[in-house]
């Protein structure tokens, strides 16, 4: 069975401060969750403290993205190295924010999914279609260009250390959600789409969340589809409560 997992991406939020504050309440509030997976993304300005902040809790630390190489000169850049050194464990990699807004490509994040696998931390990789591209009906042909662009050469040992996220742009910060429908159509594609380039346990096994838009509100539907393995969220995850609803309802699917 899959283990359902929440990660919060905070973005470019929050200070040291503030980051401790939230962290510290989700650590009160989620002490007791046992049975999936639970990820906070800070800012790289704040992992150090809130890597110590989670010494021994049930939190684990992800980054918003890493360079591809692990030392050099790449000016700003943060290597996978470095981010395991601080205690990081997931690594976020071609969230569409660095498609549009970075000139992220896909040969891009499939270079830095090989660095984090090799480095021994586990990839969030972003996929999903702009609304331009969902309206063309070209959705799944994006769906299948960011997954072989992006997995491309990763073996099926490594290839279920990754978790996907699809994250459809349109859903992304704008309060539209995709509806649980459309969301399961979409996973069920990318676990056909990986039966078809590695074989049924890789399709079975490896984890999909959803992203866009999740909330308390909406995460009881997504969460209970059969593919959805758990959720990649933005807003929602800035605020405690929102985000304690938002865990406390994907443990039961977890159990
Ligand atoms: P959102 O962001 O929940 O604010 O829509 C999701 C994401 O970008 O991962």
């Amino acid at each position: 069975m899959r283990r359902v997992i929440i990660a919060g991406n905070w973005k470019m939020n929050k200070t040291i401060s503030e980051a401790l504050e939230l962290v510290n309440g989700l650590k009160r509030e989620l002490c007791d969750i046992e049975d999936i997976d639970i990820v906070v993304i800070p800012p790289f300005t704040a992992l150090g403290e809130i890597a110590d902040a989670l010494t021994s809790s049930n939190i684990k630390l992800g980054a918003q993205d890493a360079h591809w190489e692990q030392k050099g000169a790449f000016t700003g850049e943060i290597s996978p190295t470095m981010l395991k050194d601080i205690g990081v464990t997931y690594v976020v990699i071609g969230h569409s924010e660095r498609r549009i807004y970075f000139g992220e490509t896909n040969e891009t994040v499939n270079k830095k999914v090989k660095s984090v696998l090799k480095t021994d931390l586990l990839p969030i990789m972003c996929i999903g279609e702009r609304l331009e591209e969902r309206e063309a009906g070209s959705t799944f042909d994006v769906i299948r260009d960011h997954i072989e662009g992006g997995l491309k050469g990763i073996s099926e040992q490594d290839v279920l250390k990754v978790v996907i996220a699809y994250e459809p742009v349109w859903a992304i910060g704008t309060g539209k959600t995709a509806t649980p429908a459309q969301a399961e159509e979409a996973h069920l594609y990318i676990r056909d789409l990986l039966k078809e380039l590695y074989d049924e346990s890789v399709a079975k096994n490896l984890r999909i969340q959803y992203g866009g838009s999740v909330k308390p509100e909406n995460i009881k539907e997504l969460i209970n589809q059969e593919d959805i393995d758990g959720a990649l969220v933005g807003g929602a995850s800035l605020k405690t409560e929102e985000f304690v609803s938002i865990v406390k309802e994907s443990a039961k699917k977890g159990v």
